[in-house]
This record gives C-alpha cells, sequence and structure tokens, in this order.
C-alpha cells in the first residue's frame, strides 16, 4: 500500500496545489495524499484540496486556546486516522512542539521562502529584499521545534533583481517551492532521506 501525505496549510496553498498536482502525475509514488488540514477557516488551501477530492479538514488553534498539545494531539489523531506517515507543512504558520513532531519522526518536511539559515520567520522575500542580497531561494528542511530551524534537505537559489518587489521576488521563490516539495517527498516517501546529526543524507 502507498505511504499516505498529509499537508498542513494556513492560507492560499499553492505549495499544496503543487503536491496535488505531482500526486495526480503520480510524482510522489509510492506516496499519495490522503489528508489536508488547515488551521484557519476557509482559506483557499481547502478549496484547493477539495477540488482535488482530498478530504479537507479545520483544525482552530484557537479553539485550543494555550493548549498547544491539545491542539497538536487532534492533527496527529487525524493524521493517524487518515493513515498518515508523511506530513508536508505547505505555508502552515504555527510552530510545533513535540506532541506532534514525536509522532512522526524525521517525517515532517517545511517549505520556507529563503536560503536558511537566512531570513527564518515570517515574509522572508521582504527580509531578504531589505538586507540587499544578489540571491534568496527556498529551502525544504525536516521540522525541530524551532522556527526554521530544522536540518536542510534541499534548496534552489534564485536571483534578486534589481526591480523586485516582495510579490514578483516572492512569486520567483514560489516557482522553485513548487518543483522542491514535491521533489522532497518522492525521496522521503522512497526513504532516501537520513538525519545524520544536523545533516541529511540523501540516498542514491
Ligand atoms: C510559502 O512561500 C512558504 O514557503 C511560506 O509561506 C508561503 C505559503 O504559500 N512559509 C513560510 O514562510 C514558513 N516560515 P502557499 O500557501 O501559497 O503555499
Amino acid at each position: 500500500m502507498n505511504l499516505g501525505v498529509g499537508v498542513l496549510c494556513s492560507g492560499e496553498g499553492t505549495n499544496l496545489q503543487a503536491i496535488l498536482d505531482a500526486d495526480r502525475r503520480g510524482e510522489l509514488l509510492p506516496a499519495q495524499v490522503r489528508l489536508v488540514l488547515s488551521n484557519v477557516p476557509g482559506v483557499p488551501a481547502l478549496k484547493r484540496a477539495a477540488a482535488a477530492g482530498v478530504p479537507a479538514l479545520v483544525v482552530d488553534h484557537r479553539a485550543y486556546g494555550l493548549d498547544r498539545a491539545a491542539f497538536e494531539d487532534q492533527l496527529v489523531l487525524l493524521l493517524r486516522r487518515h493513515e498518515v506517515s508523511i506530513v508536508a507543512l505547505a505555508g502552515f504558520m504555527r510552530l510545533l512542539g513535540p506532541a506532534f513532531l514525536s509522532a512522526f519522526p524525521d517525517r515532517v518536511l517545511n517549505v520556507h521562502p529563503a536560503l536558511l539559515p537566512a531570513f527564518p520567520g515570517m515574509h522572508a522575500p521582504r527580509q531578504a529584499l531589505s538586507y540587499g542580497v544578489r540571491v534568496t531561494g527556498c529551502t525544504v528542511h525536516l521540522v525541530d521545534e524551532g522556527c526554521d530551524t530544522g536540518p536542510i534537505v534541499l534548496q534552489a537559489a534564485v536571483p534578486v533583481h534589481e526591480n523586485d518587489d516582495d510579490a514578483t521576488l516572492g512569486a520567483r521563490i514560489r516557482a522553485e517551492e513548487h518543483r522542491l516539495l514535491p521533489l522532497c517527498l518522492r525521496l522521503c516517501a522512497q526513504g532516501r532521506i537520513e538525519r545524520q546529526g544536523r545533516r541529511v543524507v540523501i540516498r542514491p
């Protein structure tokens, strides 16, 4: 049986769309998307999942107040119920702690719109423009308890142009994210991603 992928989102869901498109083309095999979860009700990501015929549910973090573990337990329960073993954070704007991460050890991937460790956190393309870098990019990494701090799986570089603004640079970065995240999911499904301390080895 194929491995189950769960995708966590909070918003637009263009990375989710890239994953769904790759799934439709069989490019995630031996894995397939089984569940989409959003912590924000009514976001476009949920409609993208519905259009692809993938179950999509909302777990609103606000309903759990400060009890982050209870929020994470609910995410884990739903993912397990849908037989998910690999998780992609695709624009999921919450930090995850031990209650979640211990359920999927080294099997939670996040995509971030910068060449980490540069520009973690929010508004990474804006941070890159303000700093004045000539090259930025995107990173897929294994998730740990920090903010965009986990071991790096793959990165792609993106040039910064003189006339870029947030939107133009963000779009150029997202195009690379859409390529990189499905690729990393496939590598993970194939069992080719192995963490060795801070480093990730990708087996041939
Ligand atoms: C993506 O660019 C993703 O890298 C970023 O949010 C965007 C979501 O877009 N994530 C972070 O900044 C996490 N630190 P999407 O909803 O269209 O996929």
